[in-house]
């Protein structure tokens, strides 16, 4: 079975390895799930792909031969094939992120960073804490004064600041 991955919102385009008899009448139908259409192409395309697309696909193809001396014949051949629907790590659209932290000296500040992914295959090592200083962007690594941590399902990471100085109040 074939297995083509495609990105969300983009388009899905399967060509069907099929060569035209001679001659050829082919007619190409395309099924998912109890839905199907007719085509007289070779080539059939899903555009701005969804999650909800995700699935088993078969296409058929029927070619109706026209031999001088033989019998009308059809040909017929089906392949089953699934789109495995994807999409990329992105910042998490449907909460907007806490731009500010307010916390005294002190406290324990935590700064949380959550992303949506499918499917959710993302290298801990994909996550990069930095802090400005002086313009510059910074590297951060675990300390006694702050920890990074990242969730189980690696969709969420939170930096911890504990005991907030005067320097831990810049961007992150
Ligand atoms: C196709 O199947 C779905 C789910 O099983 C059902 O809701 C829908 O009515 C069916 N459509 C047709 C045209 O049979
Ligand atoms: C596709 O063509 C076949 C054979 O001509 C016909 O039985 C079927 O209803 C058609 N399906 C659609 C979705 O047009
Ligand atoms: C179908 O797609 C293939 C590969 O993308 C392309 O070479 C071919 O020209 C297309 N055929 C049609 C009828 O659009
Ligand atoms: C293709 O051939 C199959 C099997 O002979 C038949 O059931 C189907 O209706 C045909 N489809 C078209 C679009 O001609
Ligand atoms: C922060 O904690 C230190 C040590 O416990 C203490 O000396 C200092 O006064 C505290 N600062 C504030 C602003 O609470
Ligand atoms: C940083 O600290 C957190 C919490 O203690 C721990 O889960 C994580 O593995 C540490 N990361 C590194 C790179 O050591
Ligand atoms: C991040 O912090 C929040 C609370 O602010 C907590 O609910 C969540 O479990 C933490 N996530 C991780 C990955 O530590
Ligand atoms: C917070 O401030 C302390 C004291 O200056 C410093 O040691 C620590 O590296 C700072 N942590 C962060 C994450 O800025």
């Amino acid at each position: 079975m074939l297995c083509s991955a495609v990105l969300v919102n983009t388009t899905l385009s399967v060509t069907c390895p099929f060569t035209h008899g001679n001659p050829a009448e082919t007619r190409f139908t395309w099924f998912r799930g109890n839905t199907s259409a007719n085509g007289s192409h070779q080539n059939h395309s899903l555009s701005s792909v969804q999650l909800s697309d995700e699935g088993y696909y078969k296409r058929k193809v029927n070619t109706t031969m026209n031999p001088t001396v033989c019998a009308t014949q059809e040909a017929y051949d089906e392949t089953t094939f699934y789109a495995d629907v994807q999409c990329s790590p992105r910042s998490l659209p449907f909460s907007a992120p806490v731009a500010t932290v307010y916390r005294r000296i002190n406290e324990t500040a935590i700064l949380s960073f959550t992303v949506v992914a499918y499917p959710p295959t993302i290298d801990a090592s994909a996550y990069d804490w930095r802090k400005q200083v002086d313009s510059e962007w910074k590297s951060l690594h675990n300390n006694s004064r702050f920890q990074m941590s990242i969730s189980n399902d690696r969709l969420q990471t939170n930096l911890s600041i504990s005991q907030l100085q005067i320097d831990n109040f810049t961007n992150f």
